[in-house]
């Protein structure tokens, strides 16, 4: 069944593209947004009225119930532009699944196939000129969904808007990271809602992150709620380690399932490296980097790519980590994934959505 049949989707373009101010050359992440927008309403349990319309502001009601009560998910997707102009999406059926997992946690309607990927597919097709071929850069693509209906009852809104906006981003983070090991604040507990991509997870980092970034970190790893020994994630992506001979990922049902990490996972594996998702404690960490057996550490995902670590802080103790240069497993990763992304070596693994 075709998008058109069952969705139809109105277009409505833009009379006056923002494309020719854009300096493609210095892009700061979330600041420039492309042309148009993909809006579709849930109403009396039915998807309707989808439209690419120009972006531009959205009309809400004070009390409607995502500004009280928090029903708010989104994903971040990235697509890049080949040397010959085609533009590829990476691995969006993934957050396709991921974005409603997030809404059945947070009791709000699955959005269809047909809107999420299908809408994404029209709305890049529109705004194709706005996907970057400069390396390292790419077209940011944030799909959200909060709950529109007007009602101060603690309640599953009856109503949702469902978004998909774009924008040309360069690096998030543009030098390695310092991290901060928190032992105090909790980002996620069991049973919670760690795992979805829900705004409120965000929310609830700033104040933490704040504080660390006061002490001259620039962000945090997360700990487990319950005792804060044991190592989650670090809020704007995911971690991975090399120690020893082995890739090492923390796993559990308290972080983000991120597409990146899984995809250096595969890779690690389809490369005959050593490859676990598990547990992480922080001890082992510590130990591990004064035995001089962590050789590699980087924060993983979409926004942040694959960005080195440099130093860990934790109890006051500041631990620096293997100079960047030499990093085997992750330059060699982070190689395949540009080359994979902006086309020039085959799609083996079928992990490029291409549009058009
Ligand atoms: C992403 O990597 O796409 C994210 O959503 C992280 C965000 C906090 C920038």
């Amino acid at each position: 069944m075709s998008v058109t049949e069952t969705y139809p989707i109105r277009v409505e373009l833009t009379k006056e593209s923002k494309l020719s101010q854009v300096d493609f050359n210095d892009l700061k992440f979330g600041k420039i947004l492309a042309d148009h927008m993909l809006v579709a309403e849930y109403e009396d349990g039915v998807w309707t009225d989808v439209k690419i319309v120009p972006y531009g502001d959205l009309t809400i009601s004070p009390s409607m119930s995502a500004l009280h009560y928090g029903q708010a998910i989104f994903e971040g997707i990235k697509a890049y532009k080949f040397a010959d102009g085609t533009v590829s999406i990476f691995r969006p059926e993934k957050n396709f699944e991921r974005f409603n997992l997030s809404a059945q946690r947070l009791e709000m309607p699955a959005v269809p196939e047909e809107i999420f990927m299908g809408g994404l597919k029209k709305l890049l097709s529109i705004d194709s000129e706005w996907v970057p071929s400069v390396e390292g850069a790419a077209l940011y693509i944030r799909p959200f969904m909060f709950a529109t209906e007007a009602a101060l009852g603690v309640h599953p809104s009856i109503s949702y808007k469902f978004v998909i906006i774009t924008g040309p981003v360069g690096a998030y983070y543009n030098k390695p990271l310092r991290l901060k090991v928190e032992t105090h604040y909790t980002r996620a507990a069991q049973g919670g809602v760690g795992f979805s991509k829900n705004a409120g997870n965000y929310a609830l980092s700033l104040y933490p992150t704040r504080i660390a970034n006061d002490e001259g970190f620039d962000q945090l790893i997360w700990t487990d709620a319950k005792e804060h020994k044991y190592i989650e994630e670090a809020g704007t992506a995911n971690l991975i380690f090399r120690i020893g001979d082995t890739i090492i990922t923390p796993d559990g049902e308290t972080i983000l399932h991120g597409v990146t990490r899984r995809s250096i996972i595969e890779l690690a594996n389809k490369w005959g490296y050593k490859a676990e998702q598990r547990t992480v404690s922080v001890q082992e960490l510590i130990d591990g980097i004064k035995a001089g057996e962590v050789s590699e550490a980087f924060a993983a995902g979409t926004a942040a790519t694959l960005t080195p670590i440099s130093v860990i802080g934790f109890e006051g103790q500041t631990y620096e980590l293997p100079p960047v240069e030499g990093r085997e497993f992750s330059t060699k990763v982070l190689t395949y994934l540009n080359d994979l992304r902006y086309g020039r070596v085959a799609d083996e693994l079928g992990w490029n959505t291409l549009v058009g």
